[in-house]
């Protein structure tokens, strides 16, 4: 983390002991840090160093209608994503490549920065930074059914915190 401040000049957004957001602009963050000790304690030094590296990189779209929209398009393509969460932040769906690189596209739910960094640095995000995942199919049907699509947006409790999905949370294969 301390690189990342030192070389960006980024200021932390949100560090717990599992996870650290970083900013350098006027972003909410450009960078997540997840301590793999924490995440995964009972891996070896081994497994852990398989694991470190870039684990995705995220593009944020205009609004959730467009996110909603790719998915769509993208699942009659037969591309599904392997997570979809709402991060309290941000709206995401991560989706894989063939070789397994992650790729998230996200929807602020916040009007402005500022607004979002108020809510990283609040009760309910240093409670769940992960967020709680939700059934893309599920909100298409409800747009489908007219549903206010801000109300979807709208941060969700920490009543059941995702668990975080991914590479980075699986068992590294063994070589
Ligand atoms: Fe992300």
């Amino acid at each position: 983390m301390g690189w990342y401040q030192r070389v960006f000049d980024a200021e932390v957004q949100h560090a717990d002991p599992a996870l650290a957001f970083l900013s350098y602009d006027d972003e909410h963050h450009r960078f997540a840090i997840a301590n793999l000790d924490v995440l995964r304690p009972d891996d070896r030094e081994r497994e852990k160093k398989g694991l470190v590296g870039v684990d995705h990189v995220a593009y944020t779209l205009d609004s959730l209608e467009d996110l909603l929209d790719s998915y769509a398009e993208l699942r009659e393509k037969g591309i599904r994503p392997y997570w979809c969460v709402h991060h309290g932040i941000t709206v995401s769906m991560y989706y894989k490549d063939p070789d397994g690189n992650q790729t998230e596209f996200q929807v602020d739910c916040f009007p402005s920065s500022d607004a979002t960094v108020g809510y990283m640095k609040g009760p309910a995000f240093a409670e769940n930074p992960v967020g709680v995942e939700y059934d893309p199919d599920d909100w298409l049907s409800r747009r489908k059914a007219g549903a206010d699509l801000a109300s979807l947006l709208m941060a969700k409790t920490a009543a059941d915190a995702s668990p975080i999905r991914g590479a980075m949370m699986e068992t590294p294969a063994s070589s």
